[in-house]
């Protein structure tokens, strides 16, 4: 089957420990999660990181005076808050795209910059109401997810994947429905992959509602509901105690309906502050700073790109890092999609910032993006490299980054008269030294 959310694995991603404590952690959600004690709901995690409970002092352990935090992790979220929720983007873009901060206080998670954060998200209530209707029931149904029984409704919101359909529903409905159609779509990968795109569990069981289950037969046909990351936008030394995110909104128009990211709209829409939002920290340790901080850095990072790369900047910033930082950003248009604008202003201004190039790819008759601004200053980039800068590029996987290494190599050859060997070799060697790292999504 194709995968249609490439960076989450197909399977469900939780163990045995985390099903028992997801149980826990869901129970009760819709009815009290918004009383205001969403962290009585929390209950620390036991194991590695608590003190023996009881008499330890009588039996001679060392008690600390502050226990230490919990090891909250993706088994065992921390209910963190989503403190603020800001639009990035002006009126009159085309895109959504948020900065959001996260309350870690209490948590004793710890990150670096370049680091992902892990959020679990909830489906969208509305959505979920349509569904319910489609399938003809009322919602309060009582449905066992992992052992544990709760109403098919708080399923369908906090548990299961539900928008786009799994192989095992998709068989079951064939098998249900004897539509040939169906069954000839299942038979071919690149049919299937097309017929799902942008097509959801609503759509499976608004084409077929003769087709009939037992609500318990129909969630058993579900995934759990998966994580997303997000690359961390601040510094922790800049920002103790929080965790910055800048989110792009998925939503998008197909078969007459529109649908949304699950995660995406979850934390720009559908989280209040006063609800808590369960998360960890995802190191990435292959996409840090350079521990030498007079190495300079090139920062290749296209719309929400840039996350990591705010974060860098604060961190060279309050790590009073001398090495030079050149920052490549490209969207839409100036006018209202300059994300961060005014930061990385005072970034060039206080000098953070050596040098900041922008690529508006719908400001001018011709398409212009962050590569061209590299085969531009050729030269320059050329000599950043030779004087021994990290080149970092964060964000689409599909296109940006396939064509930001072909405009890097193009660099290669016409700065640095290389031949189209020995840029290729450049660049391997680059790999090698780890000053070609890529976070790309
Ligand atoms: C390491 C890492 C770091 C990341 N950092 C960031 C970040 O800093 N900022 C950020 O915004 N995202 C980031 N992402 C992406 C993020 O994890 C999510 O994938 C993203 O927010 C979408 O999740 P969602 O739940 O909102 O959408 P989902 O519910 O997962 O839906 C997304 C899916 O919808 C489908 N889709 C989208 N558009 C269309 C369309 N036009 N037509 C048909 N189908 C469509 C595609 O199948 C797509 O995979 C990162 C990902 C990784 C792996
Ligand atoms: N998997 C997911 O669920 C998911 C969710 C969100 C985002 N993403 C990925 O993350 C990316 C980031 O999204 P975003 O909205 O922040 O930014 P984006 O779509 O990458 O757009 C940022 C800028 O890059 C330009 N661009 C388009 N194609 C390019 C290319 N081949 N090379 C260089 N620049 C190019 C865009 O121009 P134009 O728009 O004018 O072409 C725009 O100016 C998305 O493209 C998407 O692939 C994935």
């Amino acid at each position: 089957m194709p995968h249609l959310v490439p960076y989450l694995p197909d399977d469900a991603p939780f163990s045995a420990e985390q099903r028992a404590w997801l149980n826990g952690f869901f129970a009760g959600w819709s009815t009290r999660a918004r009383s205001g004690d969403g962290a009585a709901l929390y209950p620390p995690p036991g194991g590695d990181g608590q003190p023996p409970a009881g008499d330890g002092q009588a039996r001679g352990w060392p008690v600390p005076a502050d226990p230490p935090p919990p090891h909250y992790s993706r088994t065992h979220p921390f209910p963190a808050r989503l403190r603020t929720n800001r639009p990035l983007n002006a009126a009159g873009s085309a895109k959504d795209v948020r900065h959001l901060e996260i309350d870690l206080d209490g948590s004793g998670l710890t990150y670096e910059a370049g680091d992902a954060l892990g959020v679990i998200p909830q489906n969208c209530p509305a959505y979920v109401e349509n569904l319910i209707d489609a399938l003809g029931w009322r919602g309060d149904e009582p449905v066992v997810i992992d052992g544990a029984s709760m109403p098919l409704r708080e399923a369908l919101q906090t548990r299961l994947t539900i928008t786009q359909p799994p192989r095992a529903l998709l068989d079951a409905y064939a098998e249900r429905s004897n539509d040939d159609a169906l069954t000839h779509l299942l038979e071919d990968r690149q049919t299937l992959h097309d017929f799902l795109r942008g097509r959801d569990v609503l759509d499976l069981v608004l084409r077929y509602p003769a087709v009939r289950f037992e609500p318990q037969s129909f969630v058993d046909l579900l995934r759990p509901l998966q994580h997303r990351l997000y690359s961390i936008s601040s510094s922790p030394r800049a920002h103790p105690g929080e965790v910055h995110l800048t989110v792009g909104c998925v939503r998008y128009e197909a078969h007459g309906r529109l649908r949304k990211g699950v995660c995406s709209t979850f934390l720009a829409e559908r989280c209040a502050p006063e609800d808590p939002l369960p998360v960890f920290v995802h190191p990435n340790t292959t996409f840090r700073l350079p521990a030498d901080t007079d190495t300079p850095i090139i920062m290749i990072g296209p719309g929400t790109g840039i996350a990591p790369f705010r974060g860098f900047l604060y961190e060279r910033r309050a790590t009073g890092a001398r090495g030079k930082n050149w920052l490549i950003f490209g969207d839409q248009h100036a006018a209202t999609d300059f994300l961060y604008r005014d930061e990385l202003e005072g970034f060039l201004q206080d000098g953070t910032l050596d040098r900041l190039d922008l690529a508006w790819s719908r400001d001018g008759a011709e398409k212009v993006y962050v590569q061209h601004r590299l085969r531009e200053h050729a030269r320059t980039l050329f000599d950043w490299l030779e004087d021994g800068a990290v080149l970092y590029v964060c964000g689409d996987a599909a296109r940006m980054a396939r064509d930001v290494d072909a405009a890097l190599h193009d660099v290669l050859r016409t700065a640095g008269a290389l031949s189209e060997e020995a840029a290729a070799a450049y660049v391997t060697q680059l790999k090698q030294a780890r000053r070609y790292l890529r976070d790309v999504y």
